[in-house]
């Protein structure tokens, strides 16, 4: 059994059910399926627009499609009882773009990451302090950043922050929404590089959603490329990806195959 499994789903936005025969609503998903194996991370790709954060709240319980399942270890995630849904909010976890819109600006450091850990675990004030302390140093911060305000971080920290949050519950699988994309290229590469340390050591799943191919290829280990609602194409491996002669594939990889010796080598040895 995948870990998630997502099983035609099809959305659009405002459109009213009962008035479908003559819905012009635009189909933000149409008809999507795909699956996420434990302890991997499925990459997916599109240019803006492309229904990508849509799907992604979706998968988080955010957005109830109109058709379709999202099933998280085997659970519906819209019909599950209370308790079911209970575990599976604690296993989901999400990591967005903006890093500073994502938390309280008047929260200090330590309450941003204690706040789950309020809401599911009884933990005594203490233990509390040392798990907050123990996920700081984890995401490659300090004690000394406990009583530190949003502010007070670069976006990088930030991210670093909202990443601790996420892993503090110990979930299954993270949905990174464009969780690198507003960071310099030297911060990019040191949280995927973080993301990738954590996946391997706490056995995390991820959906790491972007419309940047090449941090999608850092990190992902299968692919999907989404186009207007639609999932064009689905890849079990990142040679896989680089063979394609799919249209939208190729005009992606194309735009970084200049820059990039280590692609071109792929697609020319591949
Ligand atoms: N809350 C919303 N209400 C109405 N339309 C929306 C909403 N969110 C997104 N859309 C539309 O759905 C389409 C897909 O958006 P989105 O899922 O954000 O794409 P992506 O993340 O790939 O850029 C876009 O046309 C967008 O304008
Ligand atoms: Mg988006």
């Amino acid at each position: 059994m995948s870990l998630l499994f997502v099983n035609e789903v099809t959305h659009s936005y405002g459109s009213r059910k009962f008035f479908n025969w003559k819905d012009r609503s635009k189909k933000v998903l149409s008809d999507i399926s795909l699956s996420i194996e434990e302890g991997t991370c499925l990459g997916m790709l599109g240019t803006s627009g492309a229904g990508k954060s849509t799907l992604g709240k979706v998968i988080l319980g955010l957005e109830r499609p109109q058709y379709g399942q999202v099933l998280f270890q085997g659970h519906d995630i819209y019909t599950a009882d209370k308790h079911a849904r209970q575990k599976i909010r604690r296993d989901l976890q999400a990591v967005f773009q903006d890093s500073y819109s994502s938390v309280n600006p008047r929260m200090t450091a330590e309450r941003i990451i204690a706040e789950p850990l309020e809401n599911y675990e009884k933990l005594t004030a203490a233990e509390q302090k040392r798990t907050v302390v123990e996920l700081l140093e984890r995401v490659g911060l300090s004690e000394g950043d406990l009583k530190k305000y949003p502010h007070q971080f670069s976006g990088g920290q930030l991210q670093r922050i909202n990443i601790a949050r996420a892993i503090s519950l110990k979930p299954k699988l993270i949905v990174l929404d464009e969780s690198v994309s507003s960071l310099d290229m030297v911060n990019q590469n040191l949280i995927l590089e973080l993301l990738r340390e954590l996946k391997e050591e706490l056995g995390l799943s991820y959906l790491f959603i972007t419309h940047d191919i090449k941090a999608a290829y850092t990190i992902s280990d299968t692919l999907a490329v989404l186009e207007k609602g639609e999932l064009i194409k689905l890849y079990d491996s990142k040679n896989q990806f680089f063979a394609s002669e799919h249209p939208v594939v190729k005009k992606m990889r194309d735009s970084i195959l200049a820059e990039h010796p280590r692609f071109r080598s792929i697609r020319t040895n591949g």
